[in-house]
């Protein structure tokens, strides 16, 4: 059990409001509860993955007022009045069509067990909207906190070269 989710027992409660891909929320919990835990266990958004619980493999990256944070870091009461956007909220209207990006990572072979794939979108998703380019070396190094067993990062690569070119 991480540091903070060993603090998150217990605890005075109190109501942090916020919102997530746009649609406001309110929970009411201890303030050191991750994140992590309020995104699936108290509002039922199970994209965000956990992996390492210790801030070293990205799978729990999420967009956090424009920046991308490892989510098991981040304690819910550091969120209060915060833009918090997760992988549910790449893909687009009622239909839940695929974002350029997803399709992208598709299409490359860029998602294979996935466990890595929503972390790896989210902070995909932030280089692009930073303006970043097909530019190999840069979105190695906007992935780079991001951990990835199963690509070999060569066609994550590809994916966001393709998602960038597709503008
Ligand atoms: S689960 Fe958060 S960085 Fe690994
Ligand atoms: S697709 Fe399996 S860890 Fe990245």
């Amino acid at each position: 059990m991480t540091a903070v989710a060993e603090r998150d027992r217990g605890g005075p409660r109190s109501a942090y409001r916020f919102r997530v891909n746009g649609e406001r929320h309110e929970v009411t919990v201890p303030g050191m509860r991750r994140l992590l835990d309020v995104l699936r266990e108290d509002l039922g958004l199970t994209g965000t993955k956990e992996g390492c619980g210790e801030g070293e493999c990205g799978a729990c990256s999420v967009i956090l007022d424009g920046q991308v944070v490892d989510s098991c870091l981040v304690p819910v009461c550091q969120v209060e009045g915060s833009d918090v956007r997760t992988v549910e909220g790449l893909s687009r209207g009622r239909t839940g069509a695929l974002s350029p990006l997803q399709q992208a990572f598709l299409e490359t072979g860029g998602a294979q067990c996935g466990i890595c794939t929503p972390g790896m979108l989210m902070a995909a998703q932030a280089y692009l909207e930073g303006g970043g380019e097909a530019d190999e070396d840069h979105i190695r190094e906007a992935i780079a906190g991001n951990l990835c067993r199963c690509t070999g990062y060569t066609k994550i690569v590809e994916a966001i070269e393709m998602a960038a070119l597709s503008g």
